[in-house]
């Protein structure tokens, strides 16, 4: 079975998945959350180079703040335990998102968590947190334009590449693979730029439930696609 090289996900479906189970929304995210560590034990395991996984956007802070404060609890412990779940997958962690929004403590575990895996190479994990697409891109024409302003960049210089080296994914490959979990078909403001030519799966597994056999099947389907790229595909000449 080919891999795909970078593989997203957005992680959805807590809230629901909990209520059916009457128990509360926080219930959904505790579980979640618990998925998202054997996730990237299963990602390695199977030869998956990137995982970019969307855990909290920008328009997430609408939320009660009831949810909103128990999702930053969650991610206090989470970046924590993160260390560990890097160190054991060899695994580089990056946080997508705007991180100046969260509390100076949790910027300050990200930093550990990304200061302490920068040099792992195995699996390349980005977390997008305070992510928002349209918000990345205005993000990165704001620095665009600071460069132009002080002489330093030609307007006529701005390429495809330039745009992408000043988004948050700067250096990192295009998802191959984009996932949703439980039953949603639209893209919630994630990686609008990046998932230009990306294969979509839809599922209506809840994301705690999404575990490797679930990801096996996703990945099967994914082998099935005739990725083409604009182009024509001549028998035998795509791998
Ligand atoms: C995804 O689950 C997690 C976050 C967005 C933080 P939801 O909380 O969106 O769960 P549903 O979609 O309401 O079931
Ligand atoms: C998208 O899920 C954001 C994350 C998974 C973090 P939402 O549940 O917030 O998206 P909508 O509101 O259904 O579009
Ligand atoms: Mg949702």
């Amino acid at each position: 079975m080919k891999v795909p090289n970078h593989v997203a996900i957005i992680l959805d479906g807590n809230g629901r998945w909990a209520k059916a189970k009457g128990m509360p929304r926080s219930y959904g995210h505790k579980k979640g959350c618990e998925n998202l560590e054997t996730i990237c034990d299963d990602m390695k395991e199977l030869g998956i180079k990137y995982l970019t996984v969307y855990a909290f956007s920008t328009e997430n802070w609408k939320r009660s703040k009831e949810e909103v404060g128990y999702l930053m609890t969650l991610f206090r412990g989470y970046l924590k335990k993160c260390i560990k779940i890097s160190e054991r997958n060899r695994m580089r962690v990056r946080i997508i998102g705007d991180k100046t929004g969260f509390d100076r403590d949790i910027q300050e575990s990200i930093q550990r968590l990304e200061e302490f895996s920068k040099d792992f190479d195995e699996l390349h994990f980005q977390i997008a947190l305070n992510y928002g697409s349209r918000d990345e891109i205005r993000r990165g024409v704001q620095k665009i334009a600071q460069k132009v302003q002080a002489g330093e960049l030609l307007p006529e210089d701005i390429s495809e590449s330039t745009i992408g080296d000043f988004l948050d994914t700067q250096g990192i490959p295009d998802p191959d693979f984009l996932i949703r979990t439980s039953g949603e078909q639209r893209l919630s403001n994630f990686l609008l730029w990046q998932l230009a030519y990306t294969e979509f799966y839809f599922t209506e597994v809840a994301w705690p439930d999404f575990h490797r056999k679930e990801l096996v099947k996703a990945i099967e389907k994914y082998n099935e696609r005739d990725r083409r790229y604009g182009g024509v595909k001549e028998e035998g000449a795509c791998s």
